[in-house]
């Protein structure tokens, strides 16, 4: 068996002439949090369906622990490996915490004290214990997301899937969500999590996946996909002097290629001569008190890679 806990070999899927995924190879190591990032409309939760077997792929194969990602008996030990914690909720609201994960617990064949170990254990992993038994529809939606989240933890899958799990929650539920994936993962348990947001696949993701438009368009982690794609840093100068001088040093400093200005910073991508840049903006009486190379992030990687931007 191979070291990847989830392994994805040309795995897409249509819908009449629409290709909605087109061909997604991917690798995703045991024990690790793996991000997979891209706008709305890139793919994610189609393909996050295929390996759940939520839906049929219309091409390619997957494995999950070794075992293959297939429909009716073939796909069980697959299936039973995944936890998929969708991105629109689904929890009764009149019924308890309780109530919902023994339902829940129920459809995955569990029950008695079994059941109960489990749902004692998934909701503490998550901070709900002390609501358990309060109907669902007192809960705030950072609370009803974490349910959600023990729900998809009962049966102590090998592989946790998040749907965007933190879209439309408070910041306090947010940092509860990612403490609690860390610590899962740290128990051992490889977690795929969806998103849109850059800055949380950045603040919580050992590697990432991007995906636009049908395709997973680059993989790694975000330091190997910032230096293989981010392109050369920007150069940012910051300038002193009259706003007489200031506008003349931007005119001559745009010679050199578009320029960003912010008041008298003024920041430039990938400039062919620098010396000659600083010498030139200098002629128009300014003064460069600074020359530094901005970060470059996955913003960057994505712009390069796909030409436009993930807010976009
Ligand atoms: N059931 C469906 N029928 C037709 N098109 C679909 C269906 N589900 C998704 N799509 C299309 O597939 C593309 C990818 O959708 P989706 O996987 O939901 O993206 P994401 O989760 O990254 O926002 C979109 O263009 C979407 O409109
Ligand atoms: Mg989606």
């Amino acid at each position: 068996m191979s070291a990847s806990l989830l392994s994805l070999r040309g795995l897409g899927k249509d819908y009449g002439a629409r290709t909605a995924v087109a061909a997604v190879d991917l690798e995703i190591a045991r024990g690790t949090i793996v991000g997979l990032l891209g706008p709305n409309g890139a793919g994610k939760t189609t393909t996050i369906s295929m390996i759940a077997g939520v839906i049929t792929p219309s091409r390619g194969s997957a494995t999950v622990a070794g075992h293959p990602v297939a429909a009716g008996a073939a796909g069980f030990a697959a299936r039973r490996a995944i936890g998929l914690v969708p991105q629109d909720l689904a929890l009764y609201e009149d019924l308890t915490a309780d109530q919902n994960l023994a339902f829940f617990g129920a459809i995955y064949g569990m029950s008695g004290a079994a059941l109960v170990r489990r749902m004692d254990w998934a909701l503490g992993v998550v901070g709900l214990a002390d609501r358990r038994g309060d109907a669902v529809a007192t809960y705030s939606g950072g609370m009803k997301r974490r349910l959600n989240l023990a729900a998809g933890l009962l049966h102590e899958p090998a592989l946790l899937i998040l749907d965007e799990p933190t879209v439309g929650v408070d910041p306090q539920s947010r940092h509860h969500i990612f403490d609690t994936i860390r610590a899962l993962r740290d128990g051992g348990m490889t977690i795929l999590y969806t998103s849109h947001y850059m800055e949380e696949v950045a603040e919580l993701c050992d590697r990432v996946a991007i995906m636009d438009d049908g395709t997973v368009i680059a993989q790694g982690s975000i330091a190997e996909l910032v230096a293989r794609h981010a392109g050369p840093p920007v150069i940012e100068l910051e300038l002193a002097g009259d706003d007489a001088a200031l506008l003349a040093a931007r005119a001559l400093a745009a010679r050199h290629g578009p320029i960003d200005v912010d008041g008298a910073i003024v920041r430039l991508p990938r400039p062919r001569a620098l010396g000659q840049l600083v010498l030139d903006v200098e002629t128009a009486g300014v003064r460069v008190v600074r020359v530094t190379a901005a970060t470059t992030d996955l913003e960057g990687v994505f712009l390069t890679l796909t030409g436009h931007s993930l807010r976009d």
